[in-house]
């Protein structure tokens, strides 16, 4: 059976940074509090003419340079995203056409902020089961563009960027051990954008009533996220037969710096073993993982670390997905 490996990796974020000062101008609310409350500094945003498609084909044409392979190579292209260019064609049917990979089948995955752990399943799946060989997993957001810039619970947390990984049939890069994934649609109503589909389609009364933008419980999802963060991670390691110390770092989802302490505290992990970019970018939703996987493989880890990626968040959903490097 061929081994699914992780054979390259990339990622965008766009120029421009908006920081927790500038926001002190477009609502109520102090760079103080954001920092203090979320661990967030700075996040970047789309330029008017940047789509996630043109986040995403950054982010991907690195990931296929690094790992080593032609767009043509590709027989699949995933795309994880809560904000797709538009509702049809899918944003990875638009990348498709960006990069010229006419051998790959291309469609959108909506798992929300574990939209990216959700794709690498499919893929491990699809090269295991010997269908595909290479297959390109993006997570991409422009977030930007569905926050309500008038609520100052919301539009301080998130940020746009773009994170790709190829995922090969053997070859080198890290192997991935095991995916495990869940979700709870019971729950679902505390992590919304309620209007444009076909509940409730594009009107007067939704656009004047602001539901074309993201609406959070912020407490309910925090509640969720410390405990599902702990479960996605010992679920998988039972499923492996291994246990907290095997893992040498963690890539969690990046939503609040205290979510990313409390769990480092009750595992007894230091913050140094833990994947923090959310100073840089706030909250990148399915970009969030990718941007911080890239960012990891760059500092070249050792052959033989193991490096648990954890995601969670609306629909709701939680995935986990363990990755072991290998010697060169
Ligand atoms: O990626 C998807 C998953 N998302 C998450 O995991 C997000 C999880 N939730 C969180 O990270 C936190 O709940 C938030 C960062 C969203 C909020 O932090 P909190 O400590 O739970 O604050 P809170 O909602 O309890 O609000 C505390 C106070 C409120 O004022 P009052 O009612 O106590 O007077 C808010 O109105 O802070 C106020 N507040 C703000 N103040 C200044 C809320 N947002 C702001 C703001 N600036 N931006």
């Amino acid at each position: 059976m061929p081994r699914a490996v992780i054979s390259g990796t990339g990622a965008y974020v766009p120029t421009r940074v908006l920081t927790n000062k500038e926001l002190e101008s477009v609502i109520d609310t102090t760079a103080d509090w954001i920092l203090s409350r979320t661990g967030i500094s700075e996040r970047r945003i789309a330029l008017p003419d940047e789509a996630t498609s043109d986040l995403s084909y950054f982010a991907a044409k690195q990931a296929l340079e690094n790992a080593k392979l032609l767009s043509t190579d590709i027989d699949a292209i995933i795309v994880a995203t809560v904000t797709p260019d538009m509702l049809f064609p899918s944003t990875a049917c638009i990348i498709q056409a960006k990069l010229g990979a006419k051998n790959a089948v291309a469609f959108d995955l909506s798992a929300a902020c574990t939209g990216f752990v959700y794709g690498l399943q499919l893929a491990v799946q699809a090269i295991e089961s010997g269908s595909w060989r290479h297959v390109l997993v993006v997570g991409a957001e422009t977030l930007s563009r569905i926050v309500d810039w008038q609520d100052r619970n919301t539009c301080v947390l998130f940020g746009d960027g773009a994170g790709a990984a190829v995922v090969s049939a053997d070859g080198k890069g890290p192997r991935i051990l095991g995916v495990h994934l869940g979700a709870d649609g019971t729950e679902g109503h505390v992590l919304t954008l309620p209007a444009g589909g076909s509940r409730l389609p594009a009107s007067l009364e939704t656009v004047n009533g602001r539901r074309h933008f993201v609406r959070m419980n912020g407490q309910e999802v925090y509640k969720f996220a410390v405990r599902i963060v702990d479960e996605a991670c010992s679920q998988l390691l039972d499923k492996l037969g291994l246990n907290y110390e095997d893992v040498d770092f963690y890539i969690p989802h990046q939503a609040n710096l205290r979510i990313i302490e409390g769990f480092a505290k009750r595992l007894k992990v230091p913050l140094a073993k833990i994947a923090v970019n959310l100073d840089r970018y706030g909250n990148m939703s399915g970009a969030s993982i990718p941007v911080a996987l890239h960012e990891f493989s760059e500092r070249q880890p050792r052959a033989g670390d193991k490096v648990m990626l954890v995601g969670f968040g609306g629909g709701l959903t939680w995935g986990s997905c363990l990755l072991e490097w290998q010697v060169d």
